[in-house]
């Protein structure tokens, strides 16, 4: 997949760069990042993160963005399409703490959700998040993706066997 740049109002979307490298490491150590989106019990090393999401690109199997401000061009967070091939996407993402709250996410949501729709020939997009993840639960309401099935599945966190989940979908048209 060619790497794609968004602007979306007040939001540019680049893929990650080495230079990223710092601000990535940053957000690995972020204990809300790594108990809802990374879901690893160790932390992994931001230049392999980095190297990682741009392999996706060059394989086609995901589209990572750094989110930024569009005039600072200040990192405010990471969204990745999933693309498996069978014509459905997932959408995940963490935003930065000290950009928490401004609605990043739902705005980065909806710019990567019409994106996908135009351009890579989707036809629905899932979005799957803890059940005890209420802020997630909604970016996923204000993004328009309804709640479709509840879900068990076997935890990351090794202290737990199981975790709720919430899939979310958004179809096309
Ligand atoms: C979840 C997360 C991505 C939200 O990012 P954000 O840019 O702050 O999201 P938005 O500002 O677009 O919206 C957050 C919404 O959740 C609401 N919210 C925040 N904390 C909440 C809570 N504890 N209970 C209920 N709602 C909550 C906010 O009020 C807001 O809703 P509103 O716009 O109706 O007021 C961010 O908090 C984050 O990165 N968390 C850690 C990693 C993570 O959870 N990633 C998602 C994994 S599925």
């Amino acid at each position: 997949m060619e790497p794609m740049e968004i602007t979306a109002g007040r939001l540019h979307l680049r893929p990650w760069r080495p230079a990223d490298a710092e601000v990535v490491a940053e957000a690995l150590r972020d204990p809300e990042i790594r108990r809802w989106a990374t879901r690893t019990p160790e932390e992994p090393d931001a230049r392999t993160w980095i190297a990682d999401r741009t392999a996706g690109w060059a394989d086609g199997s995901s589209a990572s963005f750094a989110i930024t401000d569009a005039t600072t061009g200040e990192v405010l967070g990471h969204i990745r399409l999933r693309t498996p091939g069978d014509g459905a996407g997932e959408v995940g993402y963490w935003i930065l703490a000290g950009a928490r709250g401004r609605g990043v996410a739902g705005h980065a949501v909806g710019a990567v959700a019409r994106w996908a729709f135009a351009c890579l020939d989707l036809s629905r997009l899932d979005l799957r998040h803890a059940a005890e993840n209420p802020a997630s639960c909604r970016v996923a309401q204000k993004g328009g993706f309804a709640l479709t099935r509840l879900l068990t599945e076997p935890s990351w966190d090794e202290g737990d066997e199981t975790v709720e989940v919430h899939l979310h979908t958004l179809s096309h048209g």
